[in-house]
């Protein structure tokens, strides 16, 4: 039985073969509308969620199967003490596969250990979003036509952003892909990413100026300050509007750059730039169903 716990878990020759999948889902979708008649979903969410868990409910919806779950801890029997562990050994009764969110980093790891159906990782704390990074590398890949050969830059909240450390992990097992980190001092990327470049010989920069590098970048990956993670409203309120990409910045960037965002978007994008076709976001969250539909069938074994 496999699990998602981080993008690593699948090879490079895995990932294609789930993203020639999505493809074939995107072009066929009647062909797949009843390949998962029968089966449930649980999404078991701990933290708040509406586009992750809507898109992996749409997903298994699209795929003829059925949904149950819950979308708060408050209304799950955490508020009553249970364990993770206990959770998921019921939730195992219930479905036959489980997709779960969870504040604190690696809690889908322990119902991993404790389960009977597959989990997939929705995302834990600031650690991981293998699911969003499946969906940003179809992106890429969909969009650009390979998945190497670019430089992109990665703007924000790089410290908390989970996104971030997720994509960063996967994208550095690709050819010739250089980083550039644009972020204010206090919310640079963990020393650990930054170390496993170095080991690996992988180029990266760290810049504040978003203006400066915008004419270097294949892609621009923007990021919200992730509210929910600061210890103080002060610093969150001073670092919030650092970036905002607007059609000024646009203008410094490559005609053929694009700009993608996990959404949701707060500040840091001006509503402007969405009619920019080298915006993606919003074809971003398509592909995130799609990608999600090809994840599961393969989970469930039955692609
Ligand atoms: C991201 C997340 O939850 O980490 N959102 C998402 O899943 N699309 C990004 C974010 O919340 O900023």
């Amino acid at each position: 039985m496999r699990h998602l716990m981080s993008p690593l878990d699948f090879t490079t020759q895995e990932l294609d073969r789930l993203f020639d999948l999505a493809g074939d889902i995107e072009r066929n979708k009647a062909k797949y509308a009843h390949a998962c008649d029968g089966k449930i979903l649980a999404t078991c969410f701990y933290e708040p969620s509406t586009r992750t868990r809507l898109s992996f409910e749409s997903a298994m919806t699209r795929l003829g199967g059925d949904v149950i779950g819950f979308s708060d801890a408050g209304s799950s029997s955490a508020s009553k003490g249970e364990s993770v562990s206990d959770t998921i050994r019921v939730i195992s009764c219930y479905a036959d596969i489980c997709a779960m969110r969870h504040p604190k980093e690696g809690a889908p790891m322990v119902a991993m250990e404790h389960s009977l159906i597959p989990v997939i990782n929705a995302g834990d704390g600031g650690h991981q979003h293998p699911t969003q990074t499946l969906t940003d590398l179809l992106t890429i890949r969909s969009l650009k036509g390979t998945l190497g050969g670019f430089t992109i830059g990665l703007c924000g909240d790089l410290k908390f952003g989970r996104t971030v450390h997720s994509l960063i992990h996967a994208l550095v097992r690709y050819e010739d892909i250089r980083f550039v980190f644009i972020s204010p001092e206090e919310l640079k990327v963990p020393d650990y990413i930054t170390e496993m470049l170095k080991d690996k010989d992988i180029p990266y920069e760290e810049v504040t100026s978003l203006e400066d590098v915008m004419p270097c970048l294949d892609l621009l990956y923007m990021t919200r300050v992730q509210k929910e993670r600061f210890f103080n409203e002060e610093d969150y309120i001073r670092l919030k509007d650092f970036y905002i990409l607007d059609m000024a910045k646009m203008e410094l960037a490559k005609p053929d750059m694009l700009v993608l965002h996990p959404l949701p978007r707060v500040n840091e994008i001006s509503v402007e730039v969405d009619k920019d076709p080298r915006a993606a976001y919003f074809k971003q969250v398509q592909y995130g169903v799609y990608v999600r539909m090809a994840l599961i069938l393969t989970l469930l074994e039955l692609a």
